[in-house]
């Protein structure tokens, strides 16, 4: 596996692989922290492409001015070991400079890939402003500079999923965008690499998100249609967590659902994301469930 963080290094090595392997580019673009969750988008992208490229790269043009931008966990060398066990061709890591531009750095200012305000302005978006032009202002830019065929992102992110899928759409590029199931540890807690901010209690409280969104779904399944009924049931088992929102959307139009059809032509998504007091901070995590 070749570690490269020059965007032109970059471009020729894919460039030979592309003339020594005759076939398909996937990428995995992430944030890195890599967990079992990020490993089962690099399995199946390995399975359906030649080339296999992993991007790891905390993407400052995503994160607030009050976010977690500088203590995001960094673990490249950890990183890159996950990623050659797994059969990865190219782990790309650049730095912000082999991303972005002076003009960036001296103006905190660059050219954006901002999808509509109705798209963007609600759920996570709502409390990140210009979080999802950051989004896929690097998502772009890494389809781009890596003109993969495919792209792999985590349910997890069902928003990002939603958006990126819109973008792809909106601006014709030509690559397949894959959405992958949500990994959980076998207590229920979805995987994410914020987890690492957690400490016991937090950890224990986390859990509140994913037993709620089981509470739910057995709920829908024994016939209980009411978003609303539903979106209370959640709040109430959701203790210790300062929850920013708890929505049902339909999973293709990202709209509000009021009542949840049997049909599974436009499947019910229930989202939450809360906040969990942590070693004196508070950490931030999202998850969902399809019903
Ligand atoms: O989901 C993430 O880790 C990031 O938002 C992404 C898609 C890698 C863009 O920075």
């Amino acid at each position: 596996m070749k570690i490269i963080s020059n965007v032109e290094k970059l471009r020729e090595e894919i460039k030979n692989l592309k003339i020594s392997k005759n076939g398909t580019v996937g990428l995995v673009p992430t944030m890195g922290a890599l967990h079992k969750g990020h490993l089962s988008l690099v399995e199946k992208c390995r399975k359906e492409n030649d080339i296999v490229i992993v991007s790891v790269f905390v993407n400052p043009t995503q994160f607030g001015p009050n976010e977690d931008y500088d203590k995001y966990p960094r673990t490249l060398d950890a990183d890159a070991k996950l990623c050659e066990d797994a059969g990865v061709d190219i782990l790309f890591a650049p730095s912000p400079k082999d991303i972005y531009d002076e003009y960036y750095f001296k103006n905190k200012e660059t050219t954006l890939i901002c999808p509509p305000y109705d798209v963007v302005n609600k759920l996570c978006g709502k409390s990140r402003p210009g979080h999802f032009d950051g989004v896929c202002t690097i998502v772009g830019k890494l389809f781009n500079i890596t003109k993969c065929d495919r792209a792999y992102f985590g349910k997890k992110d069902a928003q990002q999923l939603f958006i990126i899928k819109k973008m792809v759409r909106d601006l014709n590029f030509d690559i397949e965008i894959t959405g992958c199931p949500i990994v959980r540890e076998e207590d229920g807690l979805a995987l994410s690499s914020r987890n690492t901010y957690l400490d016991n209690n937090a950890r224990k409280n986390a859990l509140n998100i994913s037993h709620a969104l089981y509470k739910v779904k057995g709920l829908c399944k024994k016939g209980v249609k009411e978003a609303d009924t539903l979106i209370d049931t959640a709040l109430a088992y959701m203790e210790n967590l300062e929850v920013e929102y708890a929505e049902i959307v339909s999973v293709d139009t990202f709209e509000k659902i009021d009542i949840i059809e049997q049909s599974t032509e436009n499947k019910a998504l229930m989202l939450v994301a809360a906040k969990v007091d942590s070693n004196g901070s508070k950490v931030r995590l999202i998850d969902n469930i399809e019903l």
